[in-house]
């Protein structure tokens, strides 16, 4: 379907359908919009290895979804055997990608509601399938009442550049970073928005630059290596990306590149934000060194839509993540309110004090 007859259409990016998981092909925008149909839960987890469906809570809630899925299918004579195959489930869809820990929160939450609820297989699949939908709906809200905390934090008229996708695709719907724009638009504010092609895999091009024009917000594409010179002309107000696992101390995961953005608008003094929900935060780990990255297939660097960039032969690295010290980040957007720094080890203690006193 061409691109242009999708235009206003609020992006559903995970659904629930006729007993199927509907996803969003991501890897055919922006060409096409099209949607697969999943009826195996096999096939849901190897959508998100796969990146058919990405970004943080995308994923998270793909998961809980396909463990619903999965758990409709099961045949079990017993509670115990049931819930070892709900076990196994969950170990292939913690398998699927390390670095969000939206994945392993989402996944944890549907393990604990098939062990809790009382009652017989059935009970448990029905409540299995409620707690998916559940999460849907909460993602979405969460981005609602990010993107209107975050928007005051958004300039009224100026430029904003971001890193990846994490918009409405790498949400339900909405976005975390986009989400906050989109507020920010709808209240009146007028942004225009640098998108970082994002290498390897161009989120920022495919997608950032598809979901913003879909909404007529305006968004020029710039290659990764251009931010640094449009900083230094005072062509950028602000930064906001997403996050895929937020450490105790404020170190953040998220798309690679991310770092190098937040050193350069630390070094010329632009606000450099992120904005993620609650379930990004990761109380277990005291630092970002602690925070798994994945190491994806070289040949998403050595070649560009299946055509050869590279000489033959050449060692390459693929971290699809990095991680920005918690020093670099002006402030956390989340559903619950803004967090300024500082961001101590005890990160829970600065999130309760910060929220009681949200500035917003
Ligand atoms: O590899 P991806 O495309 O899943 O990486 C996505 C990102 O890094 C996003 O910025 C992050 O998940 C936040 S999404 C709201």
């Amino acid at each position: 379907m061409p691109i242009g007859s999708q235009k206003k259409q609020p992006i559903q990016t995970v659904q629930w359908q006729s007993g199927k998981v509907c996803l969003i092909d991501q890897t055919a925008l922006p060409e096409t919009l099209k949607y697969v149909e999943l009826a195996d839960w096999r096939e849901v987890a190897e959508a998100i290895r796969t990146m058919v469906v990405r970004g943080a809570p995308a994923i998270g809630c793909t998961a809980a979804l396909g463990m619903a899925l999965g758990a409709r299918g099961i045949i079990a004579d017993s509670r115990a055997s049931f819930l070892k195959r709900i076990a196994g489930m969950a170990d292939t869809f913690r398998a699927s990608r390390p670095t969000a820990v939206n994945l392993f929160w989402a996944v944890d939450r549907m393990v604990n509601v098939a062990e809790s609820v009382e009652g017989n297989p059935v009970d448990i699949k029905d409540a299995l399938l409620t707690e998916a939908l559940t999460m849907l709906g909460e993602d979405i809200e969460s981005n609602r009442r990010m993107g209107q905390y975050g928007s005051q934090l958004m300039p009224d008229s100026g430029n904003v550049l971001t890193h990846c996708n994490a918009g409405a695709l790498a949400t339900v719907g909405f976005g975390t970073a986009l989400g906050v724009i989109r507020s920010a638009v709808e209240n009146g504010k007028r942004i225009h928005v640098y998108a970082d092609e994002t290498r390897p895999r161009l989120q920022g091009m495919k997608l950032t630059a598809w979901e913003l024009s879909q909404d007529d917000i305006p968004v020029t594409i710039i290659a990764d290596n251009m931010a640094a010179s449009l900083m230094r002309q005072g062509k950028i107000d602000c930064v906001i990306v997403g996050a895929d696992r937020i450490a105790s101390n404020g170190d953040t995961a998220n798309k690679i590149g991310t770092y190098g953005v937040a050193v350069l608008a630390k070094h010329h003094n632009i606000p450099f934000y992120v904005a993620a929900p609650m379930s990004t935060i990761d109380m277990k780990l005291a630092s970002g060194l602690q925070i798994p990255i994945e190491q994806r297939e070289t040949v998403e660097m050595t070649h560009i839509e299946g055509i050869r960039v590279s000489p033959e032969g050449v060692a390459v690295l693929n971290p699809a993540f990095d991680i920005t010290p918690g020093e670099l980040i002006t402030a956390f957007i989340t559903e619950e309110g803004v967090v300024h720094p500082p961001f101590k080890t005890k990160y829970s203690d600065v999130v309760e004090a910060e929220l009681a006193t949200a500035i917003v």
